[in-house]
């Protein structure tokens, strides 16, 4: 079998659709059901760069018409709401509250109606001569040859581990925490996200759609969730988001609960030979401030240019600048993932000097205009150029 790009993991669902767009053929290689990839629960938050590239695509239908556009979010602390206002700072420019899994649905219903080939529960992928211009991609659909290879399988896909050791330099961060999220059958107390710092923990108000909340708690980073039966996480999120105005969430049934990990890590170079990686297979961001899909969205839209260009034109130039060009927003994503999550979270290492500076940081985003722009324009989303 033949094709121009081999395509492993489900980030690389928007890379065959840009390339489809170029006429350039792929096939995409997924260890996941369609069915998981439909249903998984992650975030929900989409920048702006990211909702446009997904419209222009041809993408954007549903996004559209169900996506929740909010022009600002509240950060929470001492009991008080302050509010950052995207439209006023960035300007005009705003976030778009829509699933993750339900960019994977359109995405994938996209693809399946242009013809594109995607073979879902793929487990046994191997890569082969990554070194050479003609990687080959092997599992049980049988052997691939290609131009390129994007690895687009996550952290824990086969893509960076296939790698020779030492061609890769890996930097990491881990946080002392993880973040317990429910969905609540309750209608969203508040219109726009808060984000809570408290002295139990940071906590999230967040939500999917006008019948359905979704909430976050830091929690221990080894957290068992049969710890956590649907009471105390109730009582634990009115503690903390509670402010003095009376303002509470509304509660519901809750209707899926679940841990998520806290890290910072990048891989560099993002490319080896013929093996372009993109999304979570290269970086993880911590998840405060929602820019995991994000990032990989911008990823993939680098790789889609270059590779049309190499198709249009010859020129590797844009393929041999991919890294590079990736990792200068990827790592100015990471500061500011780190810098959230620095900021809103408890530290148990910590002490009150530690307190008060982060109290006085809150203070300072939501009274500075300088200050709430910075943040308004990372969350909003850097330029994907
Ligand atoms: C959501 C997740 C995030 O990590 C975040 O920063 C904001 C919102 C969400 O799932 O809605």
């Amino acid at each position: 079998m033949r094709t121009q790009v081999g395509i492993i993991g489900p980030a690389g669902l928007m890379l065959s659709h840009l390339l489809h767009r170029d006429g350039i053929e792929s096939v995409v290689l997924e260890k996941h059901s369609r069915q998981y990839l439909e249903e998984r629960v992650r975030a929900g938050v989409l920048e702006q760069g990211t909702v446009d590239l997904l419209v222009e695509a041809g993408v954007g239908e549903r996004l559209k018409l169900q996506g929740l556009v909010h022009h600002g979010v509240e950060l929470s602390f001492g009991g008080r709401r302050h509010r950052i206002d995207f439209a006023d700072l960035t300007p005009g420019r705003a976030i778009t509250v829509y699933a993750q899994q339900e960019v994977a649905k359109d995405l994938i219903n996209a693809r399946l109606d242009a013809g594109g080939r995607i073979h879902f529960e793929t487990h046994d992928v191997s890569l082969h001569g990554l070194d050479t211009s003609k990687p080959g991609v092997r599992s049980r659909v049988g052997d691939i040859e290609c131009d390129f290879v994007a690895g687009c399988d996550g952290w824990h896909g086969i893509s960076r581990v296939s790698v020779p050791e030492g061609a890769l330099r890996v930097f990491e961060r881990t946080y002392p925490f993880a973040w317990l999220g429910i969905l609540a059958e309750a209608p969203p107390a508040s219109d726009e996200l808060i984000y809570t710092y408290h002295e139990r923990g940071f906590a999230l108000f967040s939500m999917r759609s006008s019948a359905v909340t979704r909430l976050y708690l830091q929690c221990a980073p080894d957290e068992d969730i049969a710890n956590w039966p649907d009471d105390r996480i109730w009582e634990e999120l009115r503690t903390r988001l509670a402010t003095s105005d009376g303002w509470h969430p509304a509660e519901g049934p809750i209707l899926q609960k679940g841990i998520t990990g806290m890290r910072s890590l990048v891989v560099e170079p993002m490319q080896f030979g013929s093996l372009f990686l993109a999304g979570d297979a290269a970086h993880i961001v911590p998840p405060t401030g929602a820019k995991g899909m994000n990032l990989a969205i911008a990823d993939v839209r680098v790789l889609a240019r270059a590779i049309a260009e190499f198709y249009r034109t010859g020129r590797r130039e844009l393929l041999d600048r991919y890294s590079a060009t990736c990792l200068r927003r990827v790592w100015k994503v990471q500061r500011f993932s780190w810098w959230m999550t620095s900021m809103l979270h408890r530290f148990d290492s910590l002490d009150g000097f530690d307190h008060r500076r982060q109290l006085a940081e809150l203070d300072y985003v939501t009274s500075s205009r300088a200050a709430a722009g910075s943040l308004a324009e990372n969350y909003v989303g850097l330029p994907l150029d």
